[in-house]
């Protein structure tokens, strides 16, 4: 029973009763100031198919941004598989449900045979806390490194991770940062001097950890490194600097909520695109459509000096319902073909954003591969490039106006991140670039 006073749950029409500004209020005084809304203009999205979202007014917007209906908005195959769960039995990892297995072997058959263990969480964040416990227990390490704008989640230990916006870990002594590997577009991206400054940063930062007492117990990257301003590095370039951090006793942590799940098109996980062998595989966003679910994959022995010390259980972790979601990605992404799709239509929509950016001189450069974008708006001043950080927002904004989502990342916010669910096709890249190309003539 609601209380009295408010609207009853018929959302769409409540919901469109209400003028925007009421519902902003609403929001504020409900939620607070904690949770932040994207956009000038707020959004407000009432339906959603495939790529494109419909929002109250009726207008319909091409969706380049959202990756978390990685197989399409309202896939009815992900729909039917979570409703005939919900709609018969939905407990927990800790009964014997086929569905929960049927998922983890497809999962697992999607990795090197070494990583040959699955630990099931509602989230991103979930997940890469779990691969804390795990790393800790097994090195005996207590020190973490991550990229110098590295975002993992929002857990006290995770959100630690993230220097910039939480500066406690760092100032309690057990995070320390490197600086992402040059991408591979880069002059140097390719060569031995990349390879080079990787490892020197990841010399510098092991040593800051064991000064601190705090051996490091694990490496957090997100093979894409996207917050760090999309750059993806050449295979290899992180070899030396990672063997570095295994002498010392270090596990290597692949965060594959952005980049995994084939959205690189050239590999179905990121760490296969930048040649390293992770110890722990993290998961989530895409994972389950929609539906939460985070994966942590690992190696056996690792779970075992886990189990030795600790206990998991996660209640949500993985329920059937879960898992069943997780099964249909599995299943839609291979049958229809979608990590093909993200290969050719993601070339061909870099090509040709590079082409714009012949004629837009601020875009200064489009980096990533497949389905994960980032097209970087600065000013050339001298030698140096300054990053556009307020033409970059009004980009989005204007890109809004005329019907696009994209996002914006980088430590300088000036890198607009391009990144559709994986359905998306080379009609939908063809609206991209010409409501892309009115948005830059405009900024
Ligand atoms: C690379 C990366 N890792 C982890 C997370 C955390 O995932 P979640 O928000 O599902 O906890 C995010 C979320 O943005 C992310 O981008």
């Amino acid at each position: 029973m609601l209380p009295a006073g408010l609207p009853s749950l018929s959302p769409l029409r409540a919901i469109q009763e209400l003028s925007m500004n009421d519902l902003i209020a609403r929001r504020e005084r409900a939620l607070g100031p904690g949770m932040r809304l994207f956009y000038e203009q707020p959004f407000e999205p009432v339906d959603a198919r495939g790529v494109w979202i419909t929002d109250v007014d009726g207008k319909r917007y091409l969706d380049a941004y959202n990756n978390v209906p990685h197989v399409g908005h309202a896939h009815p195959r992900v729909v039917a598989a979570v409703q005939a769960r919900m709609a018969s039995v939905n407990t927990n990892t800790r009964y014997l449900d086929p569905h929960v297995l049927d998922y983890a072997e497809a999962l697992k058959a999607t990795m090197p045979a070494e990583l040959d263990t699955v630990m099931l969480t509602c989230s991103g964040t979930e997940a890469n806390d779990l691969a804390w416990r795990l790393a800790c227990a097994h090195t005996g390490g207590s020190g973490a490194i991550a990229t110098s704008y590295a975002y993992h989640g929002n857990s006290t230990m995770v959100s630690a991770l993230d220097v910039v916006s939480t500066p406690s870990g760092k100032n309690e002594g057990w995070v320390a940062t490197v600086d992402a590997p040059i991408d591979r577009s880069a002059e140097d991206g390719d060569s031995e001097a990349g390879s080079a400054t990787f490892d020197k940063g990841m010399a510098a930062a092991i040593e800051t950890l064991t000064a601190n007492k705090r051996p490091p117990a694990a490496f957090y990257f997100d093979p894409l490194f996207a917050s760090d301003g999309v750059r993806l590095p050449a295979k290899g370039a992180m070899e030396a600097g990672l063997e570095r951090l295994r002498k010392q006793g270090g596990l290597v942590v692949s965060d594959e909520v952005q980049p995994g799940f084939g959205r690189l098109g050239e590999a179905m996980w990121g760490f296969e695109a930048v040649g390293v062998m992770p110890d722990i595989v993290t998961m989530g966003k895409a994972t389950g459509n929609g539906y939460p679910l985070g994966v942590v994959v690992t190696r056996r022995e690792i779970v075992q000096s886990f189990r030795n010390k600790g206990r998991y259980f996660n209640t949500f972790g993985g329920s059937p319902a879960a898992s069943a979601a997780g099964a249909a990605v599995l299943d839609v992404l291979s049958s229809e073909g979608l990590q093909a799709n993200a290969r050719a239509v993601g070339a061909d929509l870099k090509a040709a954003l590079i082409q714009l950016g012949q004629r837009h001189r601020l875009i200064t450069d489009v980096r990533g591969t497949g389905f994960f974008l980032g097209v970087e708006l600065a000013h050339r001043r001298g030698g140096e490039k300054v990053p556009a950080t307020a033409e970059a927002r009004r980009a989005i904004n204007l890109l809004w106006e005329l019907g696009v989502l994209v996002g914006l990342t980088g430590p300088g916010l000036n890198v607009l991140k391009v990144r559709p669910p994986m359905v998306f096709g080379k009609d939908d890249a063809a609206i991209l670039l010409d409501r892309f190309d009115q948005a830059m003539g405009r900024v």
